[in-house]
């Protein structure tokens, strides 16, 4: 089979720099291997819209294929969005939505869902009855919208709990230490932190105990499978759960696959969620270990392979050259 890419694929990253992000770059490689049609050009944007905006626009100068974009905020990136899909090069969107209807199809997790779920868990938790404190992410990326929405739908059916301060914490542990320390009394008087993703209630955490908080339980999203993640912070007790968000990387090169061949992709694909805490942590983490060393074993064959034939290569053409001497 012919190993050289025909497709470029343009990949416009919000940001790069956590986990949860590393892992949707890990799942997408993977997936790749199986593409050798394809190669990927990736863009980090390091949280910045306006940087984004121009890293969409250098890719379109690389002659992309087909685009894949998780918009840091939705307004700021819809306009670059729909320049890229109104010249006919497909788009699909990836975890954060943008604020335009002009793209091929979208990939995300249930957000709507988690906060939904976030907010059962918590009263179940409390018996029905305490104070919570919500750490966002940014205000303008989707997820944060959604999940607070399906966060307060579900907490209005229990009156005794009440959310008594909602906090921006930008997605990242200094933004929302920052918010901990503007808003002390709001968090002397909470039972529970809900926090939008694991890296804000990670932060939250540590800030609670350096502070002689010891009683309040944390809540995150994200789940990602790395050490001071969510998954390891769930099993050491320092989250009382989270909420599994799948990154779609798999998901959005195998599609980005189909369209490059013609194929009709969903529109929309929303991805399931599940609620990890320290009732079923050891299973998720034994299944995680388990796909990591079959991805392992693959890729191991794969380099073989790939050894293989460049041997079979080298020695075609030291035929060829014994056979024209
Ligand atoms: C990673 C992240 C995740 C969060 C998602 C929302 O950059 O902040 O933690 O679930 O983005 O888009």
């Amino acid at each position: 089979r012919d190993n050289t890419p025909r497709y470029r694929i343009g990949f416009s990253q919000c940001t790069g720099n956590d986990d949860w992000r590393r892992n949707m770059l890990t799942e997408m490689k993977r997936e790749l291997f199986y593409h050798p049609e394809m190669e990927l050009l990736y863009r980090d944007a390091e949280s910045d819209n306006k940087r984004q905006v121009q890293q969409i626009h250098e890719l379109l100068a690389e002659k992309i294929d087909i685009l894949l974009v998780s918009p840091n905020e939705a307004v700021p990136l819809a306009p670059a969005i729909a320049e890229v899909y109104n010249k006919g090069i497909p788009v699909i969107i990836l975890d954060r939505k943008a604020a335009t209807d002009s793209f091929t199809a979208y990939i995300g997790g249930d957000n709507y869902n988690i906060g939904k779920l976030a907010a059962e868990y918590i009263a179940g938790q409390l018996g029905g009855k305490g104070n919570i404190i919500e750490i966002t992410g940014l205000r303008g990326s989707s997820p944060t919208v959604e999940r607070h929405k399906g966060f307060l739908d579900a907490l209005a059916h229990y009156p005794g709990l009440k959310l008594t301060a909602t906090l921006e914490g930008g997605w990242e542990a200094d933004k929302t230490r920052q918010s901990a320390i503007n808003n002390k009394a709001a968090i002397h008087q909470a039972d529970v932190v809900f926090a939008q993703n694991d890296v804000m209630a990670y932060s939250m955490y540590r800030y609670c105990r350096e502070n002689g908080l010891q009683h309040i339980k944390f809540i995150g999203v994200d789940a990602s499978p790395y050490p001071d993640a969510g998954i390891d912070l769930v099993s050491r007790g320092i989250l009382s759960a989270s909420l599994l968000y799948p990154s779609g990387g798999k998901e959005a090169i195998s599609m980005a696959a189909d369209i490059l061949a013609g194929k009709k992709a969903a529109r929309n694909t929303l991805l399931q969620t599940v609620l990890i805490d320290s009732s079923n942590v050891k299973l998720m983490r034994l299944q995680i270990d388990k796909i990591q060393a079959q991805h392992q074993e693959i890729e191991k064959q794969q380099s073989l392979l790939q050894e293989q034939r460049r041997l079979y290569q080298d020695q075609l053409h030291l035929l060829r050259i014994v056979a024209t001497t």
